[in-house]
């Protein structure tokens, strides 16, 4: 048996730090607001590289609060993909703004800046990539057009902490980047726990307020807000794991690798390895026309894998009716043929050679 993801492994091998961390916050009694969650947002903006990073209890409240704080509202459009979680547009909906999907590229699966260019209209206020299995998106060419229409750019991180292009991570590109820590994504932490991040002192600001009650001092609320926060205990175990960030994606690219050496030869297409634009493979994603062969046969050995995703977005009934969208052709084909094999940071050759075998001639 092996499973799509181990997270076993990885507490066992960090099980004597996580534990005294967790030890020490129950003996504090401090459990939100405190110290870990302090030292966690500096050692995380000095990490990505950005002026703020502010924790707050999901990637999805990061989305949601971040596109606020960015002043997206009723009436706007904020262009995206139908190939990403609900999370990502169900932000965009909540915000009464309308999201806009645009096709992607069946190599990277991301948006494009030709795609997003032709989808602008005088409504357009935001763009809002998303760097999908941890593949960063072409950030210099959707920047440019960001800039010739003035649009805002909100990235969604959630799977994507610690990709980069040359040095610059993602999340610094933008206007804001919104990151999500559940338990499987590549920085995930034991529960819920996500981080918002910009450059932008008014920004910043404007998300605190949010995630905050709206209050920047005890009993005095300026707007209407929420409550979305990072408690310690997560904090202390995400202090630990970002320590530790940067081993566990090389050690995710050299699965990908053998993953993509060993497949090389079949009718399988792999990721890409693209030197300028960097990968930290979340998720190892295939292609296959014979997609459900081989999802089946992985089932019959008892070998996890997942569709990630199905159904673009835009067909699906809750954004069908409050969404505008071009032409998604690519979008469809990879829905129909996407399947994610096992990975995590920890995975073994002989497991990875077990799987290839197992689906390489299907
Ligand atoms: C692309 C993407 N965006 C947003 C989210 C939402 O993050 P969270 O589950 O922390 O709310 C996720 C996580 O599932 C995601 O994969």
């Amino acid at each position: 048996m092996i499973p799509m993801l181990d997270l076993k492994l990885q507490y066992a091998m960090l099980k004597s730090e996580i534990d005294a961390a967790v030890a020490d916050v129950l003996q504090s009694t401090t459990f939100i607001m405190g110290p870990n969650v302090k030292q966690f947002e500096i050692e995380a903006a000095n990490y990505l590289g950005v002026k703020h990073a502010i924790s707050c209890n999901s990637g999805t409240d990061a989305l949601h609060l971040g596109l606020r704080a960015c002043d997206i509202g009723m009436g706007d459009e904020v262009i995206t993909t139908s190939f990403t979680y609900a999370a990502t547009v169900e932000a965009i909906c909540h915000t009464g703004a309308t999201p806009v999907f645009v096709d992607i590229d069946p190599v990277t699966f991301n948006m494009t800046a030709e795609t997003i260019d032709a989808a602008i209209t005088s409504k357009t206020k935001a763009i809002l990539p998303v760097h999908i299995f941890g593949q960063v998106s072409d950030m210099q060419t959707i920047s440019q057009v960001a800039s010739n229409y003035k649009l805002k750019i909100i990235e969604d991180c959630a799977q994507s902490f610690g990709a980069r292009i040359g040095t610059q991570k993602t999340g610094t590109f933008g206007d804001a980047g919104c990151f999500s820590f559940f338990p499987s994504k590549n920085l995930g932490c034991y529960g819920d726990g996500g981080l918002f991040t910009t450059n932008s002192d008014e920004i910043a600001e404007q998300f605190m307020l949010l995630k905050l009650h709206g209050s920047k001092v005890r009993n005095q609320h300026e707007i209407i807000g929420w409550n979305s926060r990072l408690d310690e205990i997560q904090a202390a175990i995400l202090r630990i794991k970002l320590r530790n960030i940067d081993d566990f994606n090389l050690n995710r690219i050299a699965v990908a690798k053998k993953y993509s050496q060993l497949l090389n030869s079949s009718t399988i297409q792999t990721p890409s390895f693209n030197e300028d634009l960097s990968h930290v493979f979340h998720q190892f994603t295939i292609l296959s026309k014979t997609r459900n062969k081989i999802s089946k046969k992985l089932a019959s050995e008892n070998i996890g894998h997942a569709i990630f995703y199905p159904m673009p977005l835009s067909e699906q009934p809750a954004f069908s009716s409050v969404s505008r969208s071009g032409n998604l052709s690519n979008t469809q084909e990879i829905c129909s043929q996407c399947l994610s094999l096992p990975m995590f940071p920890e995975m073994s050759d002989e497991q990875i050679e077990q799987v290839v075998d197992s689906i390489k001639h299907l």
